[in-house]
């Protein structure tokens, strides 16, 4: 993943990123490239690294060691100055305000942008929901108000972790059509293997923390390093 002198690498690049918890060691010598426009998905068996990845990206955790840039500039992210940078965010969980309706929960990313915050629930297929307590909604609905709330800033740059978690067949496959005509780049966490292999121009596979595989869709299903990280996980 060197870049030669001068050569420019716009959007979000890791290089050689390692993260130790004490003694364990989360992630180990991890590069990726996120090029504007592009969707990249991490995937990887249970305790692989993907959430620290993640972590690493938003600012809750701190390498140990390597580099992070954004368009070509040191990155060294706060979670609350990913915003500015062009970086938006959602998380494993929900995480909404319960007392603020959906449309108040979306235009907190963007005050005073209330027809952007009409228009991106409308994006996300809440927009029936607008006038309602996040509390009074299925789990499904919430986390596409947090998508809409995410999006609402115009980030260039979107982080996803585990959008499909706790989603059935049909809620998955409309994610799937819902990040696949997202206008920004996309650095998609998730365990769900479908939903990555369907909307992910690159994958790069963990397995305790190290890269076994990056590639293609295609490489990937066929690659067999990867099919041991997730068999070995199975069993
Ligand atoms: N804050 C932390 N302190 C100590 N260990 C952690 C912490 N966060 C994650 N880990 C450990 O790091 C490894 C990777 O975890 P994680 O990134 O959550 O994996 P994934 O998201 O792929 O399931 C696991 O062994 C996990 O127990
Ligand atoms: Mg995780």
């Amino acid at each position: 993943m060197t870049m030669p002198a001068g050569e420019a690498s716009p959007g979000l690049t890791l290089h050689q990123i390692s993260v130790r918890f004490g003694g364990l060691v989360a992630l180990d010598g991890v590069s990726l490239r996120v090029a504007p426009g592009r969707t990249v998905g991490v995937i990887g068996p249970n305790g692989a690294g993907k959430t620290t990845l993640f972590n690493v990206v938003c600012g809750f955790v701190a390498p140990t060691g390597g580099t992070l840039t954004f368009d070509d500039r040191p990155l060294r992210p706060r979670p609350h100055r990913l915003t500015r940078l062009g970086i938006a965010r959602t998380l494993q969980g929900v995480g909404l305000f319960p007392s603020l309706t959906v449309l108040e929960n979306v235009q907190v990313a963007a005050p005073g942008a209330t027809d952007r915050a009409w228009a991106e629930l409308d994006r996300c297929g809440v927009a029936q929901h607008a006038g309602t307590l996040p509390g009074r909604l299925p789990y499904a609905v919430r986390k596409r108000v947090s998508l809409a709330r995410a999006l609402v800033a115009r980030p260039r740059l979107l982080l996803l972790d585990e959008p499909a978690g706790g989603l059935g067949a049909e809620e998955i496959e409309e994610l799937r059509e819902l990040i696949t005509g997202l206008p920004c780049s996309v650095l998609l966490v998730e365990h769900h293997m479908d939903l990555v292999m369907a909307v992910c121009d690159e994958i790069l596979v963990l397995d305790f923390g190290k890269p076994v595989a990056h590639g293609t869709p295609d490489e990937i299903r066929t690659d067999e390093a990867v099919a041991d990280a997730y068999l070995g996980a199975a069993t």
